[in-house]
């Protein structure tokens, strides 16, 4: 198989502690990496690399992991450019304007659904994403759900079922209903399409027993949980993720001390969204309080035409440390190696060897510029398990 070697790198996040500088980031200067086929054959110093096929010199830019976007909903037609208005303009957001995205994704074509994943997702790799996750719950209905998710796995191997985003206008009367619907037949039909399930578990969405059902349910069937917690208020839901062992509680905007005590000794990552509090005009969370208590966290987009219509990872980056607390590092950290984590993934999110070889060159001596320049297009090259994307 041909070899490919980066060198030159000024300053290489590794994510891997053992390496380098021996801090999270494992950052290691002047710096290559081996790629052969898919994966990262070998990772150190430029002046030790093995020789190789082909030789790239990096010329003095920084490299870092692909970005790991674990939280997003790209199956959707439409946007709602007029409710963002309406927001700037002092209104609060609500969950209720997600009904407007269910009309417009349930009226369009698979081949129209499939060609706007496939426009935010080329958006996306060429700001340096190289792993997605992505949902349903625009469809809200048995074949609309099933369609979203064979829709989004044409694009990702990570697809969570969402049927639970909020009660289908449909049963507007009958709450209880649509929770029977998305446990049982909606259920049968999109869990052989997902490695997921999520619920919105909020006020104006689903309460804390509701959310326990539908993902409970979920885990019958072999996915596993992931939820929607406390963005809106404060609520059960990140308690209950943490109860149910759910990969991540996303949002985590409004916690207790018990929620953050909970985050900082179980295993759910908690995946904080910048791009949403952004988009809202909302509280911002407190990324330092996760990260004093101990919780791992994890930065994403959550994009999507409501509450966060980006597809950059850099800019979140670059709120997470403006305004969240969080240092560059571990922004960084939490958008690889923190997201990879959240998707339960220990093959991406690193550039060690025999991880997947997802790998991005930046316009800078350093990751630290990707918050210290925001809005800046640094990503100048992509490699996704090994090819040159970017
Ligand atoms: O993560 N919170 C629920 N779902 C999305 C919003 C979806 C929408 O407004 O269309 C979110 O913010
Ligand atoms: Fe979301």
């Amino acid at each position: 198989m041909t070899t490919t070697a980066v060198t030159h790198i000024a300053s290489l996040v590794t994510n891997d502690p053992s390496l380098g500088n021996g801090t999270p980031l494992g950052l290691i200067q002047d710096a290559a990496v081996v790629i052969e086929g898919d994966r990262i054959v070998w990772t150190g110093e430029s002046s030790k690399a093995p020789a190789t096929d082909n030789v790239l010199d990096a010329a003095g830019r920084a490299a870092i992991p692909g970005f790991v976007d674990s939280h997003s909903h790209l199956v959707f037609a439409g946007d709602r450019t007029q409710e963002f208005n309406a927001r700037m303009s002092g209104q609060p957001y609500r969950a209720g304007g997600i009904r407007t995205t269910v009309a417009a994704t349930r009226a369009a074509t698979d081949e129209e659904l499939s060609a706007n994943v496939a426009r935010y997702l080329a958006e996306a790799l060429r700001q340096g994403t190289t792993t997605f996750e992505t949902k349903s719950g625009y469809g809200l209905t048995v074949e609309d759900e099933a369609r979203a998710l064979r829709i989004a796995g044409r694009h990702t191997d990570e697809v969570t079922y969402l049927g639970a985003h909020i009660v289908s206008p449909d049963y507007a009367d009958d709450p209880a209903g649509y929770v029977d619907l998305v446990t049982g037949p909606m259920l049968e039909a999109c869990a052989p399409h997902a490695r997921w399930i999520d619920v919105f578990c909020e006020q104006g969405a689903f309460d804390g027993d509701q959310a326990r059902a539908i993902l409970t349910a979920g885990l019958a069937k072999g996915l596993q949980p992931r939820i929607h917690a406390n963005q809106l208020g404060y609520g059960p839901g990140v308690q209950l993720a943490v109860e149910l062992g759910a990969a991540s509680a996303d949002h985590c905007t409004h916690l207790t001390d018990a929620d953050v005590d909970a985050l900082g000794q179980g295993s759910t990552v908690a995946t904080l969204l910048p791009g949403a509090e952004f988009s809202t005009r909302a509280t911002w969370p407190d990324a330092r309080r996760l990260l004093d208590a101990g919780a791992t966290v994890a930065l994403s987009t959550d994009c999507n035409p409501g509450s966060s219509f980006t597809s950059s990872m850099p800019f979140c980056v670059a709120l997470a440390v403006r305004d969240m607390g969080m240092t560059p590092d571990e922004a960084i950290w939490s958008a690889t190696a923190g997201g990879a984590a959240a998707l339960r993934r220990t093959d991406i999110g690193r550039i060690t060897p025999g991880a997947r070889a997802d790998l991005v060159l930046l316009d800078a001596p350093s990751h630290v510029h990707l918050a210290y320049r925001p809005g800046v297009p640094l990503v100048s090259a992509v490699w996704r398990s090994g090819q040159r994307v970017v």
